[in-house]
């Protein structure tokens, strides 16, 4: 059973059709969480549909490097850069966060990695290993799912949906009409919010109801766990969105975190291999 989630085969389609509009909505986020970019390098680590990437160059941002896992989210961050900014500095390529001869060399002013780390099967080694990227002075702005009761069910489910293809469909469609009755019986206008629904992020509702579904390796933490361990790797904690959001609709939602490095003392390889004051790490057994 392969219940590695196939990011890269939801978003091939989907990024032909990002237009000028899924930009700008990006862009407010982005900037929403990370603020200024002017000048600044741009790290974004499992960078999906590369949508963000390029909204950074957008926001003026110096140059992005640009890497996932799945080489269909190179691809597809490929196409995206090409189609919005042919001509700025930027490189994208296959990398995984877990394996360190895989990433780039160097520290960057920003390292952006949204909705990511999580699903990586072993969550605060990839949550060290992609701090240790930030530079001095530098930014780390992450979203990782929140703990709740339902994590159990959802790990169960998102397993499933990744593992046996067949499922998708069924489950897809039981859990739209859920979503939408629900948002309903909430005196909420669900087809209004479907079709503005871009304005979250820039992103398509159908796609990332796959995401939802399908997002396997799956861990999630607490606000406060997670804030004592980032901030143990040398950085205070900055903007902080959703992250006493609770249950959402379905029991299940990401905070959103911009971290900003305060220890000018230490170094990638430092971070890399744990050797900052971590003592035991939050999250680690
Ligand atoms: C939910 S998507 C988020 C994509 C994008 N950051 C965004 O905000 O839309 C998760 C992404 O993480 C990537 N990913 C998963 N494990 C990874 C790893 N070990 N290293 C790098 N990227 C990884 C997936 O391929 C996928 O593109």
């Amino acid at each position: 059973m392969n219940a590695r989630y196939d990011f890269g085969r939801n978003w091939s389609g989907l990024a032909e059709g990002f237009e000028e509009e899924h930009l700008s909505q990006a862009c407010a986020d982005l900037r929403r969480l990370v603020g200024n970019l002017s000048g600044k390098t741009f790290l974004d680590i499992g960078c999906g549909s590369g949508l963000h990437s390029a909204a950074a160059l957008r926001l003026g941002a110096a140059s992005v490097t640009a890497l996932d896992y799945d080489l269909g989210c190179v691809e597809t961050t490929r196409a995206v850069l090409s189609k919005f900014a042919p001509n700025a500095e930027w490189s994208v390529g296959p990398g995984d966060v877990l394996a360190s001869a895989s990433l780039p060399s160097g520290a960057f002013d920003i390292v952006y990695s949204w909705g990511v780390l999580h699903h990586t099967g072993d969550m605060w080694t990839a949550i060290r290993n992609a701090a240790g990227f930030v530079g001095q002075g530098g930014k780390y702005a992450i979203a990782i799912y929140l703990k709740t009761p339902l994590c159990g069910l959802w790990t169960v489910e998102k397993r499933l949906y990744s593992s046996y293809r067949w499922l998708r469909p069924p489950v897809k469609a039981l859990f739209v009409s859920a979503y939408l009755s629900a948002r309903a019986l909430r005196h909420r206008d669900a087809i209004s919010f479907m079709k503005n629904y871009r304005a979250r992020r820039g992103m398509e509702f159908l796609a990332d109801v796959d995401d939802w579904l399908g997002g396997y390796p799956y861990q999630s933490t607490t606000a406060g766990e997670l804030e004592a361990f980032v901030e143990k790797l040398g950085f205070r904690t900055g903007k902080r969105f959703n992250v006493n959001a609770g249950l959402g609709l379905f029991g299940t939602g990401c905070g959103e975190w911009c971290f900003e490095r305060n220890d000018l003392s230490l170094s990638h390889s430092d971070l890399a291999t744990g050797k900052a004051s971590t003592g035991q790490a939050v999250g680690e057994s």
